[in-house]
């Protein structure tokens, strides 16, 4: 209603930027999203997600038609908001493990002249712990108050997770402003608020931290499982069946338990990276030192992938047709960023096999990254005469929509490798196929 609007600029239309505007308009704010490149505002301004979102494009559509919400690259239009969400990309620097800051400090110092005292500035960006301290001599200075309110969202959840998190963190510094801006963030999150979403005030350093610590412990379980997937694999243990039995115990949960090719993306990757150099920076290198085991259990997971492709082929990976179901980092997106799949499928093209890659949604990004590669959109069409198939993305439509029996039907060889551990080993055994899962008899 009318009476909950509230004027927000976001500052930083990528992926959360852009997930975040469209999100803060469909609940009823006046919402302005800034980013420096005119191609991606365009795109959004005419209603145009530039990525695959479920959900996304509706919210889009539906506040540039309620006039709710707008893009542009002018700073100057941040002007007059009561909230500034700073949403820019935080990558992993270049020559190094280290978050690379260029982008928030460019939109801290881009805004600055457009601030107001009283303003709230809300640092939505993963950073190193630490950097909301050195934001906030700026930010001040102009009478604006900075906090710090990590995001979770997850991709291909992003518009949910956005209007509905598990819990909301703001991080403030302790006294009347803090408290202040504290009060404006409920405002902001009234509808999650009103259902007692559970609403966390720290201060900065915790909330940026909250970020990195939950990043670090998705990454940790999935590299937990993964570990036990090398162990299972010499012993002839299943380490699906491991991980339902641990999973029930709630103390564990089942959740992010599943071992396969391992996790990659735009986050979980870089996260750790930047965590372990920010740790090393603070002299507590030691404290998360394990994350240096978590990355390399993970890489270590696409290689034992590509192995399992060469040795179904009696070694002989050369010239054979293999064709990759799956390219994005997970179903749901069109992601390719660090994606465990497509390194699968560039490692396997590296052996000289002759790799064909499919996916719904991830063909066009995949294709520009490895033009190497060939790419069939049709997913029977990728499957005609190969010698195997691996599945390195748990899409349905190979997870569930995958016929063993029409599948043998089109292939050349009766070889699949479940990379994700999402197919019915006893179906596809049945249907003719010698099948191999990852930490699986
Ligand atoms: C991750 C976190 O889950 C979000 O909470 C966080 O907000 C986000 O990063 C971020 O920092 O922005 P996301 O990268 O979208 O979200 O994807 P996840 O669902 O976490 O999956 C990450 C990777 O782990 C994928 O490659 C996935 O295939 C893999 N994974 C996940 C596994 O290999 N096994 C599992 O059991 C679960």
């Amino acid at each position: 209603s009318s009476s909950t609007t509230m004027k927000l600029s976001v500052i930083g239309c990528g992926y959360l930027g852009a997930v975040h505007a469209a999100a803060m308009a469909s609940i009823g704010h006046d919402v302005v999203g800034i980013d420096v490149d005119a191609r991606k505002i365009e795109s959004l301004a005419q209603g145009h997600a530039p990525f695959f979102e479920p959900g996304l494009q509706e919210i889009l559509t539906a506040g540039i038609q309620s006039g709710r919400l707008r893009f542009t690259t002018d700073m100057a239009a941040a002007q007059g908001a009561a909230v500034h969400f700073v949403g820019v990309g935080t990558p992993q620097q270049k020559d190094g493990y280290a978050a690379d800051l260029t982008y928030v400090n460019a939109a801290i110092d881009g805004l600055l002249p457009y601030l107001s005292p009283g303003d709230v500035v809300a640092g939505k960006s993963t950073v190193p712990v630490g950097t909301s301290a050195e934001l906030a001599p700026r930010v001040e200075a102009t009478g604006a108050t900075l906090v710090w309110n990590p995001e979770f969202l997850r991709e291909g959840w992003a518009v949910q997770d956005t209007i509905d998190p598990d819990r909301l963190v703001v991080g403030v510094t302790p006294g009347a402003d803090g408290d202040r801006a504290a009060d404006v963030l409920r405002a902001v999150y009234h509808p999650a608020v009103a259902k007692d979403t559970p609403f966390i005030v720290t201060d900065r350093p915790t909330a940026e931290l909250v970020k990195v610590a939950a990043n670090a412990f998705l990454a940790t379980k999935i590299s937990f499982i993964n570990a036990m997937a090398e162990i299972a694999e010499v012993t002839g243990a299943d380490v699906t069946q491991l991980a339902d039995a641990i999973g029930h115990d709630a103390r564990i949960g089942r959740r992010f338990l599943g071992a396969g090719i391992g996790f990659g993306g735009g986050c979980l990757p870089k996260d750790i990276r930047a965590f372990s150099a920010r740790a090393e920076e603070l002299g507590r290198g030691e404290s998360v030192g394990f994350l240096r085991e978590v990355d390399a259990i993970n890489l270590r997971r696409r290689e034992r992938a590509v192995q399992l492709v060469v040795e179904s082929l009696d070694g002989a990976v050369y010239g054979k047709k293999v064709t990759v179901l799956g390219a994005a980092f997970k179903p749901h997106s069109d992601d390719i960023r660090d994606s465990p799949a497509l390194d699968v499928a560039v490692r396997l093209h590296g052996l000289g096999a002759s790799v064909t890659v499919t996916d719904p949604a991830a063909i066009e990004n995949a294709s520009r990254a490895h033009p190497q590669l060939t790419y069939v959109e049709d997913r029977d069409e990728a499957l005609a005469g190969a010698d195997a198939v691996i599945v390195v993305t748990e899409w349905d439509e190979y997870r569930k929509d995958l016929d063993p029996v029409q599948a043998a039907s089109l292939t050349e060889g009766r070889i699949v490798i479940d990379g994700r551990n999402c197919l019915d080993a006893a179906a596809w055994r049945a249907a003719g196929w010698t099948y191999y899962g990852m930490g699986r008899p």
